[in-house]
Order: C-alpha cells, then structure tokens, then sequence
C-alpha cells in the first residue's frame, strides 16, 4: 500500500515524540502542518504515561496547537506552555522542513516562521527533523521550488532584493498575502522575501553568514548544521 502524504507526516512525527520525549523534559515545538501531529501524539503520552513536559513555541500557530491539545487530552497541570526566559535551555526541538540536503541542511520558513524556529533550535540541545517523503532531497532546491524565505525590515526589503540578486542571481520576490491586498507580515512584524532561482552549487554556510551581513536582514531560512537527525515518512510506511 502507498501511504499518503498525510499519513507520512504523521508516521514520522509519531516515531520523533516516541523517540526523543522523556519525563521532564522542555520540548522546542516547530510549525507547520506536520508539527500537528507532533503535539497531538505528545499530548496523548503525556495522559498515557503521566509525563511532566515544558513546551516552548515557535510560533504563534505553535502556541495555539499547544494550548488546543492541552484542554484536548486534558493535561493542563501536566504539559506547561513556557518561554526562552523561564526556560532558555531547551532538551529536544521537534519542528518541520520544507527540504533537507543530503548533509541535512534545511531549507525553513515556508509558513514564515523562521526566525523564532531558528532561535528555538539553536537553543536546543538536540534538534529532529520531521517531514514527508517529498522533503527528502540531495541538494537545496532539488524538489522544493518556493524558494529560500528571508525574513527582513519592512522598510529595507528593496535593496536587499537588489544586493542579493546581484551579488548571487536568482530573484526575490515579497512575499504577498492571499487574502489581503498586501505583503506578508511575520509574528515579528518583518516581511519576507523568497529567493528563488537560485544556484544549487553554493556554499551554503558561507552565503547565509553573507546574507545575514546585510543590514535589514533579521534571518534566513536556511538551517546550516543545525539539525541532529531528520525523520522521514515513506510511501511503504517505514520511517
Ligand atoms: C514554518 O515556517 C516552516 O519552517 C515549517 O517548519 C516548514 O514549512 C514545514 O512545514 P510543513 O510541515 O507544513 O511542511
């Protein structure tokens, strides 16, 4: 049987919560649509099992998915939605990817929520990936084709379009909101330009640290050895 891309979501979300999740723990929840089914199953072992666990959001779709799963499975006094104040160090990040390279560098942000997912992660000890079969790729840009989100100032987005497509080719385009006539506005009150088109032979780390130079730039979407493993949800089932 060939499973659905829903269903491999879900498979390789479950087996990340089964895996990394232990008593006591404070779990980095990502965003997006496989994350949903991270927070689901970990509401679910936290009834079974009785577990204590600290959730931090990265987002505030990943906020919400909390607070709905709590009152779900009713663990309010068990699952805690806390913060990088009352929690800075954080055991195991779960979160989402639009791609992941064969070295597993990531490309991130295709709901817009890159920047706090990026801070999130890099104050994770560990850091799973969890995606469908469709995100398994060799190389950035093999199979995902939206490009590589750059989430910056309002007020800067054109010349740092114009530096980039300079300095690297390809073309930015801002993001622009479906049902609003308008840009994209992130949860931290950015736009985001997407970069798409471009080279798939660059040096990865290197182009994101020259980015990021840029003034206006606040992050990009690319995660450069950041992630620990990445689990994937096959058409067979496995993971
Ligand atoms: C959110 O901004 C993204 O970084 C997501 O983590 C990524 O787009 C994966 O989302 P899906 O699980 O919906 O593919």
């Amino acid at each position: 049987t060939i499973m659905s891309v829903e269903t491999a979501k879900k498979i390789a979300a479950y087996k990340a919560v089964d895996t990394y999740v232990k008593n006591r723990h404070v779990i980095g929840i990502g965003s997006g649509s496989t994350v949903v089914y991270a927070v689901e199953r970990l509401a679910e072992r936290v009834q079974n099992e009785n577990l204590n666990i600290i959730c931090i959001p990265t987002s505030f779709q990943a906020k919400q998915l909390i607070v709905a799963n709590k009152s779900r499975f009713q663990v309010e006094n068990e699952m805690h939605l806390s913060d990088l104040e009352n929690h800075p160090e954080i055991d195991v990040c779960i979160d989402g990817a639009d791609e992941v390279d064969c070295h597993l560098n990531l490309i991130k942000g295709g709901g817009g929520c890159l920047l706090q997912e990026k801070i999130i992660a890099s104050c994770s000890k560990q850091f799973i990936v969890i995606a469908d079969y469709r995100k398994n790729s060799s190389y950035l840009g093999e199979q995902y084709k939206n490009g590589i989100p750059i989430e910056v100032i309002p007020m800067a987005f054109v010349p740092i379009k114009n530096r980039i497509e300079k300095r690297f080719g390809g073309k930015l385009e801002l993001r622009m909101a479906i049902a609003k006539a308008g840009p994209v506005v992130t949860d931290n009150g950015n736009f985001i330009l997407d970069w798409i088109n471009f080279k798939h032979n660059l040096k990865w780390e290197d182009i994101n640290r020259e980015i990021k130079m840029i003034p206006g730039v606040v992050e990009t979407g690319l995660f450069i050895k950041m992630a620990t493993k990445a689990y994937f949800g096959m058409q067979d089932g496995s993971v």
